[in-house]
């Protein structure tokens, strides 16, 4: 992947955004991911490796390898003495058949030219009976309330961008179908909940979440939309009848 089709790129401030996006959703995924003691576990597209940290510390002695195709996410990674990373590109790892017993990937496939490549490459590194775990976005399924019809404007054009640099925000919806093209097995949907409201503990964190991300696209967005979108979010971010939905896709296959 070349840089720059990456639609959030690696700005201090998007970067901020990422970090802040896994304190709120970390915690739902490692109950999701179930690792066992001793785990050898493969992270792709580590990004800040703050979700690999966590994962290493949920067992005893986990180990977990991280690819990530970006040096600067490697170089500004979270250090742990049970984490090493390695740069490569998710469609093709660098690593040996049925080396880990755990492999998965959380906001990546979205941003891959081909997620059916990336999985069957997840596939193929997993040993047998080991488990392939995934967690994406469908980009459609966010709801605000009152409505935010700059928003919904602004985030039109940030899917159409994405589209244009090669990825797809949607694929959320296409896990089950990918999972099965990979050849996995036992293949298991579920969601993991965004459900805030004005006074909720992650609630102003979600909507500033969802302003980074339009930010972090500036490049591919009109700015007059882009400044009205991010202008009604902050007011909505501060309304007392405010409330948001949107739920992050999961699924989970083993390899026979
Ligand atoms: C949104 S970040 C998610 C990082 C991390 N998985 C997390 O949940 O916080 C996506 C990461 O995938 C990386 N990435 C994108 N395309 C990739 C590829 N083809 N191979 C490996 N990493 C890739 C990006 O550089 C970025 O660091």
């Amino acid at each position: 992947m070349a840089p720059d089709t990456y639609i959030h790129g690696t700005e201090p401030s998007e970067q901020d955004r990422l970090a802040a996006l896994n304190r709120m959703t970390n915690a739902a995924f490692i109950r999701f991911l179930d690792v066992a003691a001793g785990a050898r576990v493969l992270e792709v597209g580590s990004g800040l490796g703050l979700l690999a940290v966590e994962v290493a510390s949920a067992a005893e002695d986990v180990s977990v390898v991280g690819v990530e195709v970006s040096p600067q996410q490697i170089a500004a990674a979270a250090a742990s003495p049970r984490v090493t990373y390695r740069q490569g590109d998710a469609h093709s790892l660098d690593l040996p058949d049925a080396s880990f017993d755990i492999v998965y990937a959380r906001y990546l496939l979205e941003h891959v030219e081909h997620p059916d490549l990336v999985l069957r490459e997840m596939q193929r590194v997993v040993r047998p009976g080991g488990r392939v775990a995934v967690c994406e976005n469908d980009v459609t399924l966010i709801r605000f309330d009152p409505p935010c019809p700059a928003f919904d404007r602004a985030w039109e054009m940030f899917q159409r961008y994405q589209a244009s640099l090669g990825g797809d925000g949607a694929i959320g919806r296409r896990l089950f179908r990918l999972f099965q093209g990979a050849g996995l097995t036992g293949i298991e949907l579920s969601v993991q909940p965004e459900v805030h409201w004005q006074g909720s503990p992650g609630f102003v964190a979600w909507v500033r979440n969802i302003i980074g991300n339009l930010e972090s696209a500036r490049r591919g967005l009109d700015p007059d939309d882009l400044a009205a979108a991010v202008a009604e979010l902050t007011t909505l971010s501060e309304r007392p009848d405010a409330s948001s939905v949107f739920v992050w896709n999961r699924a989970v296959g083993i390899r026979s």
